[in-house]
C-alpha cells in the first residue's frame, strides 16, 4: 500500500548463499510482483566497493524465467535502480548506525512506514553481534523488524541454547525466523497435503500397513571450497539435525489441529520427542576417498586443502530411528545422507507390508521387497510422487510385474510453478507467515536427539568407513537396512 514500504538487508551479501539463493529469490519476487513497488534491497558485507561494483556482481546471477512478458532486462534494471551497497564491519556499532541511515534515507523517499527485514547470510560466528547491532542500531523505527537465520543453528544443545538465548537479548521470539530451506521445497509442503487430504492414505500411515520409511539424500560431488565450515559440522549437522529430520516430523506427526503455525509445529515438537534416542550401533559413518576416472582424479575429503589433515569427519551417515509412539511403534525410519555419491537425489521412500495370503505368491516370487507397495515423493531432482503397485502384463499368460501410478511434476505442470525454495520462505517472512520456520523448542528437540550422539562420535574418534567418489557409499549401510529386512530403494 502506498505509505508503507519494505526494506530488506542481506548481511554478507557478497557471499555465496547470498550471490547463489537469497538475492536471485528477492529478485523473482520482485519480478513476479510478489514485493510492493516500494521495495529497497540492501546489501552489507565487509568487502569494499561501490554501488555500481556490487550491482554488477550481482546482476549475473539474476534469473530470468522464461515468460509472456519477456522483459526481464527491464525489470533487472528497475531491480537494480532499488539496490545499495552498505560496506561495514560485522563488529562495529558506527556501521551498523550507517547502514541504518542509509535506509532511513531511502525510505523517507518512499512513505511513513517502513518494515524492515534482515537475512543473517554470514557465518556463525558472528551470528551473535550481527544481529545484536542490527536489532539495536536499525531496528525499523516505524513498522516491524523481522530477523531471519541461516543454519547453522549452534553445533550442539548447549551452543544452540547459547545461541537462541543471545539472540532473545535483543529479538522476540515472534520476529525470528529460523529458516531450513527443505520446509520451502514444494513436495515437502505436499507431504501434509497428501496426508491429510487423501483419505485413501489415513488408514495406511501407521504400523499397520508401513514396513519401512527411507528418507535419503545423496549429492553428487563433494564438499569443495566448503571444506573449513563442513569439518566442524560434519553431514549429521548439515543436513540431518535439520532438513532431513524436518521430513521425518511432517511425515510422521499427528495431524495438526489447523493450519496455523503453532499447531504445526506443536505436532512436530511432539512427534522429535518421541524419537528412541540413537544407538550407536545404528549408525554407519563413511567418508569419501579420491577416485581415478578415466583421466581425470575425483578429489578425496582429505585433499581438501581446507580440511585438516587426517580428519574424521564424516561425509555420509545412515542411521536407523524409531518412533515410539503408537502409530508408529517398530517401524524403522532409515535416514541416509551423503556428498560425493553417484547421484544428486533427495527423496521419501515409503514401503509398505506385502499382501497377505498366497494367491499370486508363484508370480510374484518370494522377496517381499521385490512385490510390496510403495510410495515414493521424489522431492529433486524431477519432482514427482510415484506409487508402485503390481499389475498384470497384458497378454494370455498370467504374470505380474510391478508399475508406477506416476505424478511427474515436469509434465503435469509448468516449471513457473516451482519456485526455488528460498522464494517462498523469503515471501513468508514478508507475510509474517511462520509455518514454514523452526520454532525454539524445535529446534531444542532436534538438539537434544543428536547431540548424544554426535559426542559419542566426537569423543570416541569414531573412524568413517571410506567410500569412492562417486558411488553408492559405504557398505555398512547396506548391512544396517538388512539388519531391519529392508533394502534401500534408492539403489535398486
Ligand atoms: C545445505 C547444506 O543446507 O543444503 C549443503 O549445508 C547442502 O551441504 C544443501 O548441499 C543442499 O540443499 P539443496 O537444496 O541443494 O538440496
Amino acid at each position: 500500500a502506498k505509505g508503507e514500504s519494505l526494506s530488506i538487508c542481506v548481511f554478507g551479501a557478497s557471499g555465496d548463499l547470498a550471490k547463489k539463493k537469497v538475492l536471485p529469490a528477492i529478485f523473482s519476487l520482485y519480478y513476479d510482483r510478489h514485493l510492493p513497488e516500494n521495495v529497497r534491497v540492501f546489501g552489507y558485507a565487509r568487502s569494499k566497493m561501490t554501488n555500481e561494483e556490487f550491482k554488477e556482481k550481482i546482476r549475473e546471477s539474476l534469473p530470468c524465467r522464461i515468460s509472456a512478458a519477456g522483459n526481464c532486462d527491464d525489470v533487472i534494471e528497475s531491480f537494480l535502480e532499488r539496490m545499495h551497497y552498505v560496506s561495514g564491519l560485522y563488529d562495529d556499532p558506527k556501521d551498523f548506525k550507517a547502514l541504518d541511515q542509509a535506509m532511513a534515507a531511502e525510505e523517507a523517499k518512499m512513505g511513513k512506514k517502513a518494515m524492515r527485514i534482515f537475512y543473517l547470510s554470514i557465518p556463525p560466528s558472528i551470528f551473535v553481534p550481527v544481529a545484536q547491532n542490527a536489532a539495536r542500531e536499525c531496528s525499523s523505527s516505524t513498522g516491524e523488524t523481522r530477523v531471519i537465520v541461516e543454519k547453522p543453528f549452534g553445533r550442539d544443545l548447549e551452543s544452540s541454547r547459547e545461541l537462541t538465548s543471545s539472540l532473545a537479548e535483543v529479538l522476540a521470539e515472534e520476529n525470528t525466523y529460523r529458516i531450513d530451506h527443505y520446509l520451502g521445497k514444494e513436495l515437502i509442503e505436499n507431504i501434509t497435503v497428501l496426508r491429510f487430504s487423501n483419505i485413501m492414505f489415513q488408514p495406511l500411515w501407521s504400523r499397520a500397513y508401513i514396513r519401512n520409511v527411507q528418507i535419503c539424500f545423496s549429492e553428487n560431488f563433494g564438499t569443495e571450497g566448503r571444506g573449513g565450515y563442513f569439518d566442524n559440522y560434519g553431514i549429521i549437522r548439515d543436513v540431518m539435525q535439520n532438513h532431513l529430520l524436518q521430513v521425518m516430523a511432517l511425515f510422521a506427526m499427528e495431524e495438526p489441529a489447523s493450519l496455523d503455525a503453532e499447531d504445526i509445529r506443536d505436532e512436530k515438537v511432539k512427534v522429535i520427542r518421541c524419537i528412541r534416542p540413537i544407538e550407536m550401533d545404528n549408525v554407519v559413518l563413511g567418508q569419501y576417498k579420491g577416485r581415478r576416472d578415466g583421466d581425470k582424479q575425483l578429489p578425496g575429503y582429505l585433499d581438501d586443502e581446507t580440511v585438516p589433515p587426517g580428519s574424521k569427519c564424516p561425509t555420509f551417515a545412515a542411521m536407523a530411528l524409531f518412533i515410539d509412539n503408537a502409530r508408529w511403534d517398530g517401524v524403522p525410519f532409515l535416514m541416509k545422507a551423503g556428498k560425493a555419491l553417484h547421484k544428486r537425489q533427495a527423496e521419501i521412500r515409503i514401503q509398505f507390508h506385502h499382501a497377505p495370503g498366497k494367491l499370486y505368491k508363484k508370480q510374484l516370487g518370494s522377496a517381499s521387497e521385490m512385490n510390496s507397495n510403495e510410495l515414493v515423493i521424489r522431492i529433486q531432482p524431477d519432482e514427482s510422487i510415484y506409487l508402485r503397485l503390481n499389475s498384470k502384463i497384458p497378454g494370455l499368460g498370467m504374470r505380474l510385474d510391478q508399475t508406477d501410478l506416476d505424478l511427474q511434476y515436469k509434465t503435469k505442470f509448468s516449471e513457473a510453478n516451482l519456485p526455488d525454495a528460498y522464494e517462498r520462505l523469503i515471501l513468508d517472512v514478508v507475510q509474517g507467515d511462520k509455518r514454514l520456520f523452526i520454532r525454539n523448542d524445535e529446534l531444542e528437540e532436534a538438539w537434544k536427539l543428536f547431540t548424544p550422539l554426535l559426542k559419542t562420535i566426537e569423543d570416541d574418534q569414531m573412524a568413517p568407513e571410506l567410500y569412492p567418489y562417486g558411488s553408492r557409499g559405504p557398505i555398512g549401510a547396506h548391512y544396517l537396512a538388512s539388519r531391519y529386512n529392508v533394502r534401500w530403494g534408492d539403489t535398486y
